[in-house]
């Protein structure tokens, strides 16, 4: 190992030139993340949720910051709801015509919060807690529709243009069978991709540290929910080893978002090591990492960002 070489943040943890598509990305961690890539010089960065207007307005605000204001706006809103099966392939199609053909990377993070059960915690008789736990049953395949299913469902209707973002590196196509000799880069690269960047594309999924916690914060279909979006970003990325895709999951503690509203601000240190929600340089220092080239060697993982949060829980990890 060459450790003279020279390193520089700018090299390391950049989305410079990427094609992103991401879930979610009207509002919260969504626009939070919009706006990182968008700053960290992303080519485009495509937005997908159901309300226009509020993609349209996270979109005009990102794309009017310093040095990003232009012709061609970078931050793009594409109307879906990803747990529609044609719209997630429609959506494919509008950043497959608009953006060349393919995507470098795809995020998972649109999210409901589902049925609540918090209030088990102050029931005085097992009665009450029986009607708790039975209360809004009918919110549960809605939460898990959207939290879970619709991993598979958006990551399944983009893997064509994820597929092409390495051929577009250079990478050679086709499966890998097991034993077979690594993955070639004999394809001629695009313009402005360089030799030392040995990026494949990625399928990032936004769970949550609620599919660790065993204290509920939010409801129980939201955790269970949550742990299965670990579980799918984590077979995804087995199962999508021989195609040369990756995935990884990301899992926020409390960020200021729609679905946190009213959430204190502040902690004590028994609640949160850190004392305070997770900020935008938070959540945009951890994404940058991810899609820059410091984050090509890391696939399959599952990385927490709370401030300590699920270490002063009753965890499952
Ligand atoms: N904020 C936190 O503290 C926190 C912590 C851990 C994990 N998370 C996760 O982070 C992700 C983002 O949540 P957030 O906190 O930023 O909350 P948020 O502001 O409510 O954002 C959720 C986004 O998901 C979109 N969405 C929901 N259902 C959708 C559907 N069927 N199709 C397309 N888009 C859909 C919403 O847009 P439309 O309503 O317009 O569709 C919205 O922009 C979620 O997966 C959430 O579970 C958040």
């Amino acid at each position: 190992m060459d450790f003279t070489q020279n390193i520089s943040d700018a090299k390391l943890f950049s989305a410079k030139d990427l094609v992103v598509v991401l879930t979610g990305g009207g509002s919260g961690i969504g626009a939070a993340f919009a706006s990182a890539l968008a700053q960290s010089s992303a080519r485009k960065v495509y937005i997908l949720g159901r309300r226009l207007p509020s993609l349209q307005a996270t979109a005009s605000t990102i794309n009017a910051l310093p040095g990003l204001a232009g012709p061609d706006p970078v931050v793009v809103p594409v109307q879906c709801d990803v747990t529609d099966r044609e719209s997630a392939a429609a959506a494919a199609q509008r950043v497959h015509d608009d953006a060349g053909g393919y995507a470098d990377v795809l995020i998972n993070n649109a999210g409901v919060t589902g049925p609540k059960h918090t209030a088990v915690y102050g029931a005085q008789s097992l009665a009450d807690v029986q009607v708790i736990l039975q209360s809004n049953a009918d919110g549960w395949p809605a939460t898990f529709a959207t939290n879970t299913a619709a991993v598979v469902g958006v990551a399944a209707a983009f893997l064509p243009l994820l597929d092409a973002a390495n051929r577009r590196r250079g990478w050679e196509p086709g499966k890998l069978e097991p034993g077979a000799k690594p993955r070639g880069r004999g394809l001629p690269r695009a313009e402005g991709v360089e030799d030392a960047d040995v990026r494949t594309s990625q399928i990032i999924t936004v769970a949550s540290i609620a599919a660790f916690n065993r204290y509920v914060t939010a409801g129980l279909a939201y955790s269970s929910s949550k742990a299965g979006a670990v579980h799918i970003g984590k077979t995804l990325a087995t199962m999508l080893a021989p195609w040369g895709i990756r995935s990884n999951v990301l899992c926020p503690g409390i960020f200021p978002s729609q679905m946190t509203e009213g959430a204190p601000t502040e902690f004590p240190a028994d609640k949160i090591p850190s004392g305070r929600q997770g900020s935008f340089e938070d959540l945009a220092a951890y994404l940058l990492y991810l899609v820059g080239k410091g984050g090509s060697y890391v696939n399959g993982s599952v990385q927490l960002v709370d401030g300590g949060r699920l270490s002063m829980h009753p965890a499952t990890y």
